[in-house]
């Protein structure tokens, strides 16, 4: 088996490489509005923003921050196929402009946008990131009324596109396979995250993950193997130093990645030829973590019905059964941004 991967070094307003309907799945994590880091970047898609900024009118500025956005959100209903699946990364912002400080709901624009465009909006993730910095609270010390709460938590949206996936016969043998555990479950659709970061995502790389506002890994892994398929197409427009793309090759996806910055290519070229060391230790990981959660069961004199047909282990439902995590073995280089990923056992 082999996937395919390729990154367009270019602006997501406009994918005119991808066909329409060819995506399965979008996986991203957009430049937060009203977050300093991204004003310049986006200044250089509408000046207007910088002249707003500079005359202190942030409510306009956000607006059309997000606007901008918005033509990669429409750009995304083109190429996505029916009952293909959004899911975004989003923070709010909070900004002190001329002396007021405020939250800029950027989480509740973008559902807005989706809901106009006719979308499916489904249950959100909160993905609560624990801060331990001394500085995190804002506002008067110990006194009354004027501190604020500490923003720690991002969205993950989740929109869909005309309704739930029907999976014909032929297909039915790839989706048993990408089965997830039922203890991953569990825990995967939770709409609270507060596992994140773990081990894997502090694996190599971290060094470029701080400067580049990358999502752990894991993030993407999780969401591609809870609503994607092996074999599927994953599209990533905001791709920064490529964690979908690695994300997706580990979970034997195809993906497709845009990005403006050129000066990531390298980076991103790095993390594709980790893909195999990844693959093994994120599969590695999932098999041990199983094995551990069985044994737990069984001190606690619970029993499992079903077995695996891939691994030796029982598992506890007959969805399960068929599951196997496909090992990413060899990666080429097929062209200019053009890769693909080989598979065994
Ligand atoms: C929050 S970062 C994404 C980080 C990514 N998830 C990762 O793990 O590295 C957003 C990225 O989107 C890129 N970007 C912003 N606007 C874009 C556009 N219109 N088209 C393509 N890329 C864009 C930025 O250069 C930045 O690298």
């Amino acid at each position: 088996m082999k996937t395919r991967h390729q990154i367009f070094f270019k602006n997501a307003q406009n994918m005119q490489d991808l066909s329409p309907g060819c995506i399965n799945l979008v996986m991203t994590s957009p430049p937060y509005p009203m977050i300093e880091m991204w004003d310049e970047m986006f200044s250089g898609l509408n000046n207007e923003i910088e002249h707003s900024l500079k005359h202190g009118d942030a409510g306009q500025a956000w607006l059309l921050m997000n606007q901008e956005l918005d033509k990669v959100w429409v750009e995304l209903d083109r190429v996505l196929a029916p009952s293909g699946i959004v899911c975004i990364n989003m923070g709010d912002a909070t900004r002190k402009i001329e002396d007021r400080f405020q939250l800029y709901a950027n989480h509740s624009y973008v559902i807005q946008s989706f809901h106009r465009m006719g979308y499916d909006v489904l249950p959100p993730i909160i993905w609560r990131k624990t801060s331990n910095k001394p500085t995190k609270f804002m506002g008067s010390g110990m006194l009354p009324p004027n501190a604020y709460v500490t923003l720690e938590h991002e969205y993950i949206l989740i929109f869909r596109k005309d309704g739930p996936r029907k999976v014909s016969r032929k297909d039915m043998q790839k989706r048993k396979e990408s089965s997830y555990f039922w203890e991953e479950r569990n825990q995967w659709f939770s709409d609270v995250w507060n596992d994140l970061p773990g081990t894997i995502q502090d694996l190599p790389s971290a060094r470029l993950r701080n400067r580049t506002a990358a999502y752990p890994f894991q993030l993407a892994y999780r969401l591609i193997n809870m609503y994607s398929v092996q074999g599927d197409w994953v599209l990533d427009p905001f791709l920064g130093t490529g964690t979908t793309t690695q994300a997706a090759a580990c979970s034997a996806r195809n993906s497709l990645g845009y990005e403006l910055e050129p000066n990531f290519r390298e980076l991103i070229d790095e993390r594709i030829r980790e893909v195999p060391t990844f693959s093994e230790k994120v599969i590695n990981q999932r098999l041990a973590s199983h094995q551990d959660f069985l044994k737990k069961q069984k001190k606690e004199g619970k029993s499992w019905k079903y077995h695996s047909l891939n691994y030796e282990f029982g598992v506890i439902t007959r969805n399960e059964e068929f599951i196997h995590f496909p090992l990413a073995r060899n990666v080429k280089i097929v062209g200019e941004d053009r890769y693909e990923v080989y598979y065994g056992d």
